[in-house]
């Protein structure tokens, strides 16, 4: 059994986003206040149970946890092992900031998790803090470090390049990919926080920007073939031990490549990053077949899936915080 939207393109990839709160608060995810626990109706552990084993019968494949910030979830152990039992899923991935990880990496690992994928927006430390308002740089060091002696290749690095505030830093983010077997991948700054738009247009830095400032420092770069559903183009400084990768989802959509389909904290699918359209599926939780339930709810949002999204600067229902990237 596919999934199949109406533009031809199989679903495989689903994002779980099982918590809106985070520890830290990104210029370019969400704005300040840390709810100290999840609303109530925020999925559960039975919830992401269900939902998994009907996206798996659908053919859905890869999973991958987010928030906010999902090692605040404590039950996201619980979820890993669930999304590990799952018949037909063959990739579970969570991504983090990394604050947690090195308290949490041991009941992870023991529930399955193979692969981590943390944000890291700066080396600096008075860069980092200012862009995580607040954040300490080390911390997250220390969680990707721990990632490389436990072999949880490929560890990859996420970097959103935002003008005037850390495009200073892609030189350093770059050098990481030359001295570890990481893999450093530069995003686009999409407009998914509801900045003002004429200051969202200033600090955009397109992704062949930051490929030409980096070319400047190591020459040219080398072409890595990757999986075209993949969002990143991947490129080796030749020499170096990992990779550089550039998520150009504004300069270059790739929206005819998308695999992907997201359910949010509070139990929405959300067929696309880049539009507001979400469908409340809180119902098909409380069905008496809920897995049957949850399996016609996907097949109608796919449907729905639209063609693209728009990277336009937009005011948003929802910020990225509560979208989980
Ligand atoms: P793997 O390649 O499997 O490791 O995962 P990934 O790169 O899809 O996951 P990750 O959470 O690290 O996402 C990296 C970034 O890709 C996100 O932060 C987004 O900026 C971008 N991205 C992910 N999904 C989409 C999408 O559906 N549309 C667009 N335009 N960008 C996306
Ligand atoms: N634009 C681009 N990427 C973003 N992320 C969060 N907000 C944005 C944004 N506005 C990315 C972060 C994180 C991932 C889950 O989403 O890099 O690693």
């Amino acid at each position: 059994m596919k999934l199949i939207d109406n533009h031809g393109r199989v679903l495989r990839d689903l994002r779980v986003s099982i918590t809106p709160r985070c520890n830290y608060h990104c210029v370019y995810c969400h704005p300040l206040g840390m709810e100290m626990s999840d609303p109530p109706g925020t999925v559960t552990t039975g919830d992401v149970r269900h939902f998994l084993r009907a996206a798996a019968n659908l053919g859905m494949d890869a999973v991958r946890f987010t928030g906010g910030e999902p090692l605040v979830r404590r039950e996201l152990p619980e979820m890993i092992a669930a999304a590990a039992a799952t018949p037909g899923v063959r990739d579970v991935a969570v991504t983090t900031n990394g604050t947690l990880f090195r308290r949490r990496h041991r009941e992870l690992l023991d529930a399955g998790l193979r692969r981590v994928n943390f944000s890291l927006d700066a080396v600096d430390p008075g860069v980092f803090r200012r862009l995580t308002r607040g954040g300490e740089v080390a911390q997250v060091w220390d969680a990707i470090e721990l990632a490389l002696e436990l072999e949880l290749h490929p560890v990859k690095l996420n970097a959103v390049v935002i003008g005037g505030v850390n495009d200073g830093e892609v030189v350093r983010l770059a050098q990481l990919s030359v001295d570890r077997p990481l893999h450093v991948r530069f995003i686009e700054y999409m407009h998914l926080n509801n900045a003002p738009a004429d200051e969202y247009r200033r600090q955009f830095v397109s992704g062949a920007e930051t490929r030409r400032r980096i070319e400047e420092r190591f020459g040219a770069l080398a072409e890595v073939p990757t999986d075209p559903s993949s969002p990143a183009r991947v490129w080796k400084v030749p020499g170096g031990l990992g990779t550089v990768g550039f998520i150009n989802s504004v300069s270059e959509p790739f929206c005819s490549n998308c695999t992907r389909l997201r359910l949010t904290s509070d139990k929405k699918i959300r067929p696309c990053l880049l539009t507001d359209l979400e469908f409340d599926v809180a119902p098909a939780f409380e069905a008496d077949d809920p897995v049957r339930a949850l399996q016609e709810a996907l097949l109608f949002v796919a449907g729905k899936k639209p063609r693209q999204g728009s990277t336009l600067p937009t005011m948003r229902e929802r910020v990225m915080l509560g979208i989980g990237g």
